[in-house]
């Protein structure tokens, strides 16, 4: 299983199951995990917090049913997430990510340390029109820092780019332990300045989802940045 916290070898990517078949969840899952992807995203909201529904639990625990050593990584873009990071750490997710713009820096701290203590790694997500400032002073609580690239509620939108300065302060503030994530608008014509960027996670649904089962492996190297097409040892 993919730990996180250990420093990367590598940019990683995130497939993100918004822009899978649903009604064939499970091989969609295997298929991009075989593909090289190296983490599923599962992306969470509530109509209240974001313009739009999606997943709640029930998925997650059918995924790690089916997919015993698939790494889960679950945004949450709710306005409650305290209310949800028990259900999703007791369905299997392995990290947890949830909005600055919803709670207080003590609130913010004290429900990352909750979801570390359900055996889950913390992370925080920052929005396009929120400055960097609201991240930087709770870099010691989280493990991931997960810059958006587009407003979140829907996939298949355009990559703001102005947001790259975000991940470039964050790493400069965050130890080896820690990665930098973004989501939104990641395709082979944006992800190189991601990777510049020294982001080390890059979610994409449309790049990989919206491709042919066949060419998924290509679709992924080329996220990832690998010349080659095999799938490294982690
Ligand atoms: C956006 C979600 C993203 C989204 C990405 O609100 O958080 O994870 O699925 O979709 P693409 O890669 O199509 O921009
Ligand atoms: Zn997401």
């Amino acid at each position: 299983m993919l730990d996180l916290r250990n420093p990367p070898r590598r940019p990683l990517v995130a497939a993100s199951i918004l822009s899978a078949d649903f009604t064939r969840m499970g091989e969609e899952c295997r298929q991009v995990l075989d593909a090289g992807a190296d983490l599923l995203h599962v992306d969470v909201m509530d109509g209240h917090f974001v313009p739009n529904l999606t997943m709640g639990p029930d998925m997650c625990r059918w995924i790690r049913k089916a997919l015993p050593d698939a790494f889960l990584d679950v945004h949450l873009m709710v306005s409650d997430p305290a209310r949800f990071v028990g259900p999703f750490a007791d369905a299997g997710a392995n990290n947890i990510t949830f909005h600055v713009e919803v709670l207080d820096d003590r609130g913010l701290a004290a429900l990352a340390a909750k979801v570390r203590g359900l055996g889950a790694t913390a992370g925080l997500a920052i929005n396009p029109p929120t400055p960097v400032d609201r991240a930087l002073g709770l870099l010691a609580d989280f493990d991931l820092f997960l810059v958006m690239s587009v407003n979140p509620g829907f996939s298949g939108q355009g990559f703001m780019s102005n947001v790259l300065t975000k991940t470039r302060a964050i790493r400069a503030g965050i130890k080896a332990t820690q990665r930098t994530e973004m989501d939104g608008g990641i395709s082979p014509h944006t992800a190189p300045a991601v990777r510049e960027a020294g982001c080390e996670v890059l979610v994409a649904a449309t790049a990989i989802f919206g491709a042919p089962r066949a060419e998924r492996v290509g679709a992924i190297a080329n996220l990832a940045g690998r010349s080659d097409n095999l799938r490294p040892n982690l």
